[in-house]
């Protein structure tokens, strides 16, 4: 039988340097899934019957969305989109068309699954650009939410965890594609721990 182990007893739960950055702990694997567990809660009462379509926003996103899947319980379909606005350390402020959205949204309830809002940018233009198409509902879930560095009125509905101005790795996060596998988020040293955020319904 396999054995549990605690966070603070892996290799990886230690100060971790990535290229010429090193990163401290920050959410552990177990505290992530509990949060994430109570968002798949909400979404499962709100979507019931509506058959929501979730676009997973590529790459970051794929490790909270893979755990947000495994404990969601009603019917909905999935699909995976890449967009980056995210060079290194700073948000570069250009944000891309959506990439391989094959379906249509029109009259669909769409849910976004994103990693971070930082600037907002990103599920500003993307909101946008699903309402346009036609979507009866666009709302977002995202893991994380920096709101200091927000620069457009975003309006998030899902929300896993806001956090401090800072930049993290990990969870699917990455600094210069690297990091991603941590199973949780790293930050960049000198930063409390984040509050877990209810859902804004
Ligand atoms: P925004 O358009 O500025 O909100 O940028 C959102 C995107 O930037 C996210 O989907 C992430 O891919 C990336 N990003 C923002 N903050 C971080 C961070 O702290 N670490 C890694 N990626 C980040
Ligand atoms: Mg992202």
């Amino acid at each position: 039988m396999k054995k549990a182990v605690i966070w603070a007893s892996l290799p990886n739960a230690c100060m971790i340097t990535i290229k010429d950055k090193t990163f401290v702990p920050f959410l552990e694997p177990a505290e992530l899934e509990k949060r994430i567990i109570e968002l798949a809660r909400s979404l499962d009462a709100d979507y019931e019957g509506k058959n929501p379509l979730f676009i997973v926003v590529l790459k970051g996103a794929f490790l909270f969305a893979a755990e947000l899947f495994k404990h969601l319980g009603s019917a909905c379909e999935v699909t995976f989109v890449r967009l980056s606005s995210y060079q290194s350390l700073e948000s570069s402020g250009k944000v891309k068309q959506i990439i391989g959205l094959e379906e249509s949204v029109q009259g669909r309830h769409v849910v976004i699954v994103e990693d971070i809002v930082d600037t907002g940018l990103t599920m500003a233009q993307l909101t946008a650009q699903l309402s346009q198409k036609g979507a009866a509902s666009v709302e977002i879930a995202t893991l994380l939410h920096k709101p200091d560095a927000l620069r457009e009125n975003v309006s998030i509905r899902y929300l896993g965890f806001t956090i401090e101005n800072r930049f993290v790795v990990g969870f699917g996060l990455d600094y210069e594609e690297q990091g991603r596998n941590l199973p949780g988020v790293y930050v960049l040293e000198g930063v409390t721990k984040p509050q877990s955020s209810k859902a804004t319904k």
